[in-house]
């Protein structure tokens, strides 16, 4: 496939307009340098999707959702990558050229293990029109025809290479990659998923990406799914995450189950706003995308011990992830139920009475915590709050509802406001929009600077090594500013990490820039933490040394510990040249 090169999608970028784009979809209004709107990416009542047309970026202070023109037209709008291109291009006369580049390796397979995993899924959709053993199967749980169209579940033959009906060369190694072959000893290959009922599971854009495969009947084990590749990360997907879109901002709330058959019952019921985890816990980047997509997220999970435990995992992953005003919950079903079970028994209604009933994350950790001590003594209740605290610590975007469980545990212990600082808070709370202002790692404050400049990189020649992932973070934007010193603009450096790990640190730190005042002077600030950088790293220099005997140290080291004693530079400290250097 052609690659569109970055140089065109800077130019594209450059000539346009994110308020004109946005404007497109969601009314603006201006507020001071920015324009302000009810956000599209969550519901609201008050607005706080900031666009700024001066870094030509959005972000909601409510939901998180954040990027450049491009960013909206393929979250907002749906479209691809290449289609939301077009789109720009469309607005400003731009031709798209498409004599480009080979692409990228990666991008590349990315595409055609797509490919692979979009051939095989016609092949088992295919397959399970004629397999009487299979739709039996299906009919006898109660599943419709359509709702197995909906889903488009498919069969994979009970055969050792099933797939070699559907694909030319069964030898290909994609077919490998994909998850779908098996190379035993000896390099004989075979169909992992034999003899079961499909489940594709497909990214927020529709494409099949794994499979889930279930035996028809009793069997072990009872469902196999694809393995982590490429194009699938389990911690990441959700089954029924593209089906269920819709539905789940329409309702505000959607409901997180653990069998892919509940999913689908649940569906053909009429509850669409449910997904499944992939047979794995759920993790805090799942919550986060279901926090953009709705206000409520429910967990519905069995009864049993595995179900509780799932739970908790559940509310550990989510504590950071959720925001004042939203809201996460836990069903448990009863015993020997689960949401598939449940729904066909007794309706969608019933269904719906028990997740009116869902038990508010606020509870379920109070009620929880509670029984691992004895509120009946003194150290039982000091516990529960030593308990308690590193959960709440974690509440870091939700101040409001941290501090309200504060003063319930001080109330359920009876311990007095005050003590050590436990529950302090109990007078007005602060407001959300104004978290404590903890000082920024000075790594963070330079990462800020060259974000907002991407000038400024070009002066830097100190080495930010430091032991955290901003230090990292902000060696991997300067090295590709000093690489690209064409990249003027936040929004020219967040383009150029597309697709790579950081950006999404990045966006989260571009957004911070639209709240800094008129008065921002980011190469003050970026001179301020370089320093301090520098005095980080002699300290942790003076500190290893100084704990070798002066005996062992070279003479050069020796120098530079009296140096650093004496407070001076050591002099290999390159730092920010002058304007004259
Ligand atoms: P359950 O065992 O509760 O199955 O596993 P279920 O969804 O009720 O399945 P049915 O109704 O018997 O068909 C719940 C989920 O855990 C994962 C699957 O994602 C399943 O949907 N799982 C379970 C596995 O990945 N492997 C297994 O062997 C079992
Ligand atoms: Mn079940």
């Amino acid at each position: 496939m052609a690659r569109i090169p970055e140089a065109f999608i800077r130019e594209l970028l450059d000539r346009t307009d994110i308020v004109g784009v946005i404007e497109g979809y969601v009314p603006l209004r201006r507020a001071g340098a920015n324009y302000l709107a009810r956000c599209p990416f969550h519901n609201e009542k008050t607005p706080s999707f900031t666009v700024s047309p001066t870094k030509q970026f959005y972000h909601c202070f409510g939901c998180g959702a954040h990027g450049t023109a491009l960013t909206f037209l393929m979250e907002h709008a749906g479209l691809s990558f290449v289609d939301a291109v077009h789109e720009l291009a469309g607005r400003v006369g731009l031709r798209v050229p498409e004599e480009a580049a080979p692409a990228r390796p990666e991008d590349d397979r990315r595409e055609r293990l797509l490919a692979v995993l979009a051939q095989a899924d016609q092949f088992y959709r295919q397959t399970l029109r004629s397999s009487v053993q299979a739709i039996d199967y299906l009919k006898g749980r109660g599943l419709t025809g359509k709702s197995a169209a909906r889903f488009g579940l498919g069969y994979a033959p009970d055969e050792w290479q099933g797939l070699a009906r559907a694909f030319t060369d069964y030898q290909d190694p994609l077919l490998e990659a994909a998850g779908l072959v098996i190379v035993g000893e000896q390099g004989r290959r075979y169909d992992r998923f034999r003899g079961r009922v499909m489940f594709p599971i497909r990214n927020e854009r529709g494409q099949v990406i794994g499979f889930g495969g279930r035996v028809v009947g009793v069997g072990e084990p009872k469902y196999l799914n694809s393995p982590e590749t490429p194009v699938f990360a389990k911690g990441r997907e959700l089954y029924g995450l593209h089906e269920a879109r819709r539905a789940i901002q329409q309702a505000g709330e959607v409901v997180v189950v653990e069998g892919y058959m509940d999913v689908v019952m649940l569906a053909q019921q009429g509850v669409d706003n449910a997904v499944a985890t992939l047979g794995t816990a759920v993790t805090d980047e799942q919550v986060r995308r279901l926090m953009r997509l709705a206000d409520s997220i429910v967990f519905a999970f069995d009864g049993d011990a595995a179900g509780r435990k799932a739970a908790w995992r559940a509310l550990e992953n989510s504590l950071a992830q959720l925001p004042d005003g939203k809201r996460v919950a836990f069903l448990f079903l009863p015993e020997g139920e689960d949401p598939d079970s449940y729904v066909r028994r007794h309706g969608a209604t019933a269904w719906r009475q028990l997740l009116a009933d869902a038990i508010p994350l606020s509870d379920y950790l109070v009620d929880t915590l509670s029984r691992r001590t004895e509120l009946g003594s003194q150290e039982g209740r000091v516990k529960l709050i030593k308990l308690a605290e590193p959960y709440l610590r974690q509440m870091t975007q939700a101040p409001l509802l941290a501090g309200a469980l504060r003063r319930r545990l001080a109330e359920l212990t009876g311990l007095p406001a005050g003590s050590r600082g436990y529950a302090a808070r109990t007078g007005p709370t602060p407001s959300p929009a104004r978290p404590p202002r903890v000082r920024p790692s000075p790594w963070r404050t330079a990462l800020l600077a060259v974000l907002h400049d991407p000038g400024l990189a070009s002066n830097v020649d100190v080495t930010p090594e430091g032991p955290n992932t901003e230090a990292q973070l902000l060696q991997a934007v300067l090295d590709i500013l000093q690489a690209n010193p064409h990249l003027a603009s936040t929004r020219d450096v967040i383009e150029a990490f597309r697709g790579r790990p950081e950006q999404p640190a990045l966006q989260r730190l571009a957004a911070e820039l639209l709240a800094l005042g008129e008065g921002y002077d980011a190469a003050a600030d970026l001179r301020a933490a370089l320093e301090r950088i520098r005095q980080q790293a002699r300290r942790r220099e003076v500190e290893l040394l100084s704990r070798k005997p002066l005996a062992e140290l070279s003479p050069e080291e020796q120098q530079r510990l009296r140096a650093s004693l004496r407070g001076r530079k050591p002099v290999s400290a390159a730092d920010v040249k002058g304007p004259d250097a």
